[in-house]
C-alpha cells in the first residue's frame, strides 16, 4: 500500500483566470463597500491597477492582537465579505495593507478558483471568519443590517451583465454564497 506522502497542494490558474478575478472581484467590492484598488484589464495578460500605499499585512505577522483587532474594524470585516463572496482563500499577510488605519486588499487574483469553493479547506482563514465558522464549517451570524443588505444585493445585481458571458458561474456562486450571508445576517437570523 503507498504511504500517505505529504505534499503541498499548489493550483495554477491561466492569465485570464487571474486577469479577469482581479477586474470582478474590484466591481464586488465596490458594491460590497470593501477596499481593494481599482482595476482594469486591457490585455490579455495585463492589468492597470491603482498602487496601494501603507503598511503591509506581512510586517504584522507575529502581532496577533493587532491582526485580531483589524479583523474586527469596518473594513476588515468589509474585506472579509469580499473574500466569502468571491471564494478567495489567498488572503495572506502578503495580500493585505493598512492604509490610514484601514484594511485594503492587494491581489485577488485567486478569486473563484476552483480550491477556494471548500471554505472549510481554505489556505488562509483570516478576514472571513468574520462571516464563516472555518472550523466547524458553517455561516456565522453577522451584523448586517436590512438596509446594508438591501443595498448590496442591488448592487451586486447590477455588476452582474460584467460576468456575462463567460464567467456567469462565478457569478452565479457569488450569489448563492450572498444568500447565505443574507440569511445570517442581522436582519434574517
Ligand atoms: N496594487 C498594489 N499596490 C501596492 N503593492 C502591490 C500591489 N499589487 C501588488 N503589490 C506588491 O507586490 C507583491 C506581489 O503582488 P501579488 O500579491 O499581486 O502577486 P503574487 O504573485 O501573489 O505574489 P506573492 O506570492 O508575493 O503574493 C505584493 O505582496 C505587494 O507587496
Ligand atoms: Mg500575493
Amino acid at each position: 500500500m503507498p504511504s500517505a506522502t505529504p505534499s503541498a497542494r499548489r493550483f495554477m490558474r491561466s492569465a485570464d483566470d487571474r486577469a479577469d478575478a482581479e477586474r470582478l472581484a474590484f466591481l464586488v467590492a465596490r458594491a460590497v463597500g470593501a477596499k481593494v484598488p481599482a482595476a482594469f484589464r486591457y490585455s490579455e495578460t495585463e492589468l492597470l491597477m491603482d498602487y496601494v500605499g501603507g503598511i503591509p499585512g506581512r510586517t504584522l505577522q507575529g502581532d496577533e492582537r493587532e491582526q485580531e483587532r483589524l479583523m474586527s474594524t469596518p473594513s476588515g470585516k468589509r474585506l472579509g465579505l469580499l473574500d466569502v463572496l468571491i471564494g478567495n482563500e489567498d488572503r495572506n499577510p502578503g495580500n493585505w495593507k493598512v492604509v490610514d488605519g484601514e484594511v485594503v486588499g492587494i491581489d485577488q487574483g485567486e478569486a473563484w478558483s476552483d480550491a477556494g469553493k471548500s471554505l472549510p479547506d481554505w489556505g488562509y482563514q483570516t478576514f472571513g471568519r468574520e462571516y464563516y465558522d472555518f472550523a466547524n464549517d458553517r455561516w456565522r451570524k453577522n451584523d448586517l443590517s436590512r438596509a446594508d443588505v438591501e443595498r448590496m444585493e442591488e448592487a451586486l445585481k447590477a455588476v452582474r451583465s460584467e460576468f456575462i458571458p463567460s464567467r456567469q458561474e462565478w457569478y452565479d456562486d457569488m450569489m448563492k454564497r450572498f444568500a447565505e450571508v443574507k440569511k445570517h445576517s442581522r436582519w434574517r437570523a
